[in-house]
């Protein structure tokens, strides 16, 4: 196929827009082909502007509404360059967590300022991680009490007033997809808001993070059948988000992804439709994580594409959310 993606189309419409809107008017000779290439570069830059002016508006107007917070920075290079900035992930050992705590060495692991701290009940087996110097990996279940977490972290992180702190939420479980009456009991939910709200909202409560990064997921959006409680524990995760990056001089980033490719936590989920829903690439997405991340923005990052349109679903008549959820076979996801 030569677009495998829905995403792959929106993106090639978008980029091939005034192509298309001009091919009529070439056929017709209204237009040269060299008008077409010229107004495609055009369009181009337009994309390119608005984009630039998107991240210039967001610096101007936080600024407007932050302008008693002291040293709102803009990007975190300067920041590094200034002070120490620590960042937390959890869940850091395996799939997003990993390649997340991969791409920010890359990018931060010459500064000495840089100090990145893992935390996971698996060991890290990635040598390149493991044997950074600015790396301090904590072996830690995020099902135990979060108290015993932050007695192992750095002092230095513990000073408001000399550190840069840095919070990714990324660890999470899940139950295994089936429906509600099958799966539901008072523990089951309690131990998936455990792992995937309580521990994450209980380190935004003790580490008091300037930046907070959350990952989340699409499912937040949307409930397929099968996954009532995953669901509704995402759900919890954007909203406690949500909320503590509107607190005066907080930013963050809200991860939404949908299903991630290489990731053991999705190993074993049929995907039946991959045009509509591909599978999200976590080396790429955490390319766009580090660089909304350097750039401090408070942003909502929603990959694959289609996850924009999700959340109306429900909010559509039943008629046509019927189809839609048959159409995308949102419920047929499974184990
Ligand atoms: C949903 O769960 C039920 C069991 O509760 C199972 O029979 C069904 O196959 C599941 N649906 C999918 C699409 O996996």
């Amino acid at each position: 196929m030569l677009l495998s993606t829905i995403d792959g189309l929106v993106n090639f419409i978008f980029k091939f827009a005034a192509l298309i809107c001009l091919a009529p008017l070439w056929v017709l000779g209204l237009v040269t082909f060299k008008q077409i290439l010229l107004s495609q570069v055009i369009f181009t830059l337009i994309c390119k502007f608005i984009k630039t002016g998107n991240t210039f508006l967001n610096k101007k107007v936080y600024k407007w509404y932050n302008i008693h917070t002291p040293n709102c920075e803009d990007d975190l290079t300067s920041i590094l360059s200034k002070k120490q900035v620590f960042c937390l992930v959890t869940g850091g050992s395996g799939g997003l967590g990993e390649a997340l705590s991969l791409e920010l060495l890359l990018k931060y692991g010459k500064s000495k300022n840089f100090n990145l701290i893992i935390v996971d009940k698996v060991n890290l087996k990635n040598e390149l991680i493991e044997n950074h110097d600015n790396v301090k990996f904590i072996h830690f279940d995020l099902k135990e009490d979060v108290l015993g977490l932050i007695e192992q972290l750095p002092i230095a992180m513990k000073d408001e007033n000399s550190a840069y702190k840095i919070l990714i939420n990324n660890c999470g479980i899940r139950h295994k997809f089936a429906e509600f009456t099958e799966i539901w009991s008072e523990k089951e939910l309690q131990s998936i808001l455990k792992v995937n709200v309580i521990a994450g909202a209980n380190l935004i409560e003790h580490l008091n993070p300037d930046y907070l990064v959350t990952v989340s997921s699409i499912l937040s959006l949307v409930t397929p059948k099968n996954a009532s409680l995953y669901s509704a524990s995402k759900a919890a995760a954007s909203a406690i988000h949500n909320a503590f990056v509107q607190i005066g001089s907080k930013k963050g980033l809200l991860i939404l992804p949908g299903q991630l490719k290489d990731t053991s936590m999705f190993a074993n989920i049929v995907n039946h439709r991959q045009f509509l829903a591909p599978l999200v690439d976590i080396q790429k997405l955490s390319k766009k994580i580090v660089l909304s991340i350097e750039n401090l923005e408070c942003s909502t990052i929603i990959d694959p594409f289609y996850g924009h349109f999700i959340a109306l679903i429900d909010k559509l008549p039943y008629w046509l959310n019927a189809i839609l959820r048959d159409y995308s076979e949102i419920d047929k996801a499974s184990d």
